[in-house]
């Protein structure tokens, strides 16, 4: 191919003769060909195919998460890469509508020659998934029998070694853990931050008590009842031990320490420094909601082809993904921390070293 002409031929560069021959229909194999198996094969490919620039992508975001301390500007690489899979990911949502050009009646046409392959055996998003942080005891016993039980030896060995290594949950664990500026000698921001909240508690349960005569008995113990549980909240956050059994029952995944840096960067956003910070952890926030997107779109296209049918993988089908959806998400953390997010007129003031250390000027 291309022999005549000089230099590089685009048909061998992208290998066009080796990409274009991995289209097999199995129904052509056993008699007549199904025609809409071709458009499944594809857009399956096609899927693969961004699965593997994401799993590129990320790889060099764990690089550059790896190193014991991270310069600046390496941040804006690792954000401007997550910026990228974002975007891939707004193409992996608008290619299920051309799967659904399919009728279930034209999938049932092939169907069953592609038994027991399934989604389950995409290997590779099966490595996204580990290696954004989803562990095999983060998943419901379900969901953990199908996670590696569907998966040929070699499949599941390559898995099983992504697991041993860190994630990116762990990396952005230790990178927020490390994040200066909240205690100095003279300077404590959680104990600042405490007082806030307190105040704020006091002053919420003063309004509850002072609208004793408005309100009913019934109103006023459901108020106070949920001020208790807001007040409870926030105490799992300051307390070590309290915060500790919820990592335990696996309600939390990053540190307490890492969980309150976090904060930090959520409430002074505003700040120079903490504005790259800022639009890494918003990165993995939409990453991660996009792939719960992707999950609830293609559980509701399974159960438009499927009805309620089980899987070609032999799950529940429809019921599963959705339970799938619902229970696979990554950065649960970084979504709740909304929780504790204060006003910024009640935010407490920050002492002028730290604000000068928060800052910087481009006198361009
Ligand atoms: C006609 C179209 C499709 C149907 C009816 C369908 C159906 C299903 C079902 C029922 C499952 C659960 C496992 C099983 O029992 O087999 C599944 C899993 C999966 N499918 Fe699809 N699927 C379709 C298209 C796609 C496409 C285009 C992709 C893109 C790569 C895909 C990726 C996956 C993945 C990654 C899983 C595993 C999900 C998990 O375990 O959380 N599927 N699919």
């Amino acid at each position: 191919m291309g022999q005549d002409v000089e230099g590089t031929y685009y048909g061998d560069y992208l290998q066009l003769e080796k990409l274009l021959d991995t289209q097999h229909p199995k129904s052509k194999e056993v008699g007549d060909e199904a025609h809409d198996e071709t458009l499944f094969i594809i857009v399956h490919q096609v899927y693969e195919m961004w699965f593997k620039q994401i799993i590129h992508e990320m790889a060099s975001v764990l690089d550059i998460f790896s190193a014991p301390q991270i310069p600046e500007k390496n941040i804006a690489l690792a954000t401007s890469r997550l910026e990228r899979v974002i975007k891939i990911q707004s193409l992996l949502l608008d290619q299920l509508p051309v799967m659904e050009t399919m009728s279930p009646m034209d999938f049932l046409e092939f169907r069953d020659l592609l038994v027991p392959a399934s989604g389950f055996q995409s290997v590779q998003f099966r490595e996204i998934e580990v290696r954004m942080g989803l562990r095999t005891n983060n998943r419901k016993a379900v969901d953990r029998d199908y996670f590696l039980g569907r998966l040929n030896n070699k499949d599941k060995e390559h898995i099983l070694n992504v697991e041993k290594e860190e994630s990116l949950l762990d990396l952005v664990n230790k990178w927020l853990e490390r994040l200066p500026f909240t205690q100095k000698e003279n300077f404590n921001f959680w104990e600042e931050y405490e007082n806030v909240i307190s105040t704020m508690l006091k002053r919420d349960e003063d309004i509850i008590n002072n609208n004793l005569a408005t309100l009913s008995p019934k109103a006023k113990e459901g108020q106070l009842a949920n001020l208790e549980s807001t007040r409870k909240t926030f105490s799992s956050l300051f307390n070590e031990s309290e915060y500790g059994k919820l990592l335990e029952q696996g309600k939390r995944r990053l540190s307490r320490r890492a969980t309150l840096n976090a904060l930090f960067i959520l409430l002074y956003r505003d700040e120079p420094i903490l504005q790259l910070p800022y639009r890494f952890l918003t990165c993995l926030m939409d990453i991660d909601e996009n792939f719960t997107t992707w999950r609830y779109r293609h559980a509701l296209m399974a159960h438009r082809m499927l009805g309620t049918k089980i899987g070609t993988g032999g799950s529940s089908g429809h019921h599963y993904l959705k339970m799938a959806a619902e229970n696979n998400r990554v950065y649960i953390d970084l979504f709740d921390l909304s929780t504790f997010l204060i006003s910024r007129k009640d935010l407490p003031k920050l002492p002028s070293d730290i604000q000068k250390d928060l800052n910087f000027s481009f006198q361009g």
